[in-house]
């Protein structure tokens, strides 16, 4: 038989086993900030907008309803002060993911072609790259480059799993070396409205793309923002020209949003308040683990936004990670994310308050 999982690189959390099974052994239970999955409630009147619409027996539109495209447009005006984006310009995913994993395809990249990702990368970023049959190349810089011309670059701010947050002169010097070379960039905003000591910015931001969109993707998920993780809840935006191109494939492969989510997700983008509580809770937790690590020696480094705090003791990840495990604290190595993760573990702020204080007082 064929595989197509043999091109692939291993699940990296399988590797997990081990250490799972000591921190689950501590009598109070493990805490668990290996992975970034929300936990907290889904908003109330977003699960009423799910269930407002759950008898529509007839197939749901790829491009989304008018409503959703519009509300994204609107909630990137408020909320990132993204001028300019037109309606048509939205497309739905279902969830970022799989946008992350197939974007190199569904664009027609190949053998032959070239994606970067930043050195310390959400993996799906490369798995997208291999899918595609592309070549993948590591690097925070575009001096890293030297001469090659890569085909897409990826940008990730704030990044998983560092929290770096990539400033207005970085962006919009990666955005003008690939316009003058015809490179397409995507920007992975999936933490954007996370912004703790730094603030985020968009490469749809004027500021960075001079109120052009040429060439540019945005890639936007409701899961952190609105903990619609379950849903599969994103949108891509940005060049027209792409996202039509986007459209015309996805349409013929059958990768449409279901209707229900399209509606809550049209709920979610109007609703300021919830992304302000759910804002609250993140902050108040990352403070929490952030003064417990220093007080236990470790180093923060970046973190300055995002849904992670990324630390170090100075040693091997695997031995932190044995360290925490101990102590019935899980969390992820550096190594998952690039071979420059090698002494960092990635704390993700996605337990509940009574985790957070748990995982507190085992490191007092
Ligand atoms: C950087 C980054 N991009 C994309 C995703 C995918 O998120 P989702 O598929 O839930 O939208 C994640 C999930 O953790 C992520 O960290």
């Amino acid at each position: 038989m064929r595989s197509g999982s043999t091109a692939l690189p291993d699940f990296p959390w399988d590797s997990l086993a081990e250490v799972k099974a000591t921190a689950h052994a501590h009598p109070g239970g493990a805490v668990d900030l290996s992975v970034g999955t929300p936990v907290d409630p889904v908003p109330e009147p977003i699960r009423a907008a799910l269930a407002s619409v759950s008898d529509i027996p007839g197939y749901p539109a790829t491009h989304g309803t008018p409503e959703l495209r519009a509300a994204a447009v609107e909630a990137l005006r408020r909320r990132h002060g993204i001028e300019g984006i037109e309606p048509d310009a939205v497309l739905p995913t279902i969830g970022s993911k799989e946008m992350v994993a197939w974007l190199p395809r569904l664009l027609g990249l190949g053998p032959g072609d070239t994606v970067v990702i930043p050195e310390l990368a959400y993996p799906t970023y490369e798995v997208g790259a291999l899918l595609a049959g592309a070549s993948v190349l590591r690097a925070d810089s575009l001096f890293a480059l030297g001469p090659q011309r890569p085909a897409m670059i990826w940008l990730n701010s704030p990044s998983n799993p560092t929290g770096r947050v990539l400033g207005v002169d970085h962006l919009r010097k990666v955005v003008e070396w690939a316009r003058a070379r015809d490179v397409i960039v995507v920007s992975d905003e999936c933490y954007l409205a996370l912004g703790w000591e730094a603030e985020p910015l968009s490469i749809l931001h004027p500021s960075v793309c001079g109120g052009s969109t040429q060439g540019l993707l945005a890639v936007h998920s409701l899961s952190k923002s609105a903990n619609l993780a379950s849903y599969r809840a994103g949108f891509v935006t940005g060049d027209p020209r792409l996202v039509a191109e986007l459209l015309a494939v996805r349409k013929h492969a059958g990768m449409i949003v279901p209707r229900p989510v399209q509606e809550a997700m049209t709920a979610a983008l109007a609703d300021d308040e919830a992304l302000a509580v759910q804002r609250e809770r993140y902050e108040r937790r990352r403070t929490v683990l952030q003064k417990a690590l220093h007080h236990n020696g470790f180093r923060i480094d970046y973190s300055e936004a995002g849904l992670y705090l990324w630390a170090s003791r100075g040693e091997d990840a695997w031995q932190t990670l044995a360290w925490l495990a101990e102590r019935g604290i899980l969390v992820a190595p550096g190594t998952f994310y690039g071979p420059k993760g090698g002494q960092h573990v990635r704390v993700a702020l996605t337990a509940t308050d009574e985790r957070v204080e748990a995982a507190a007082e085992r490191l007092q």
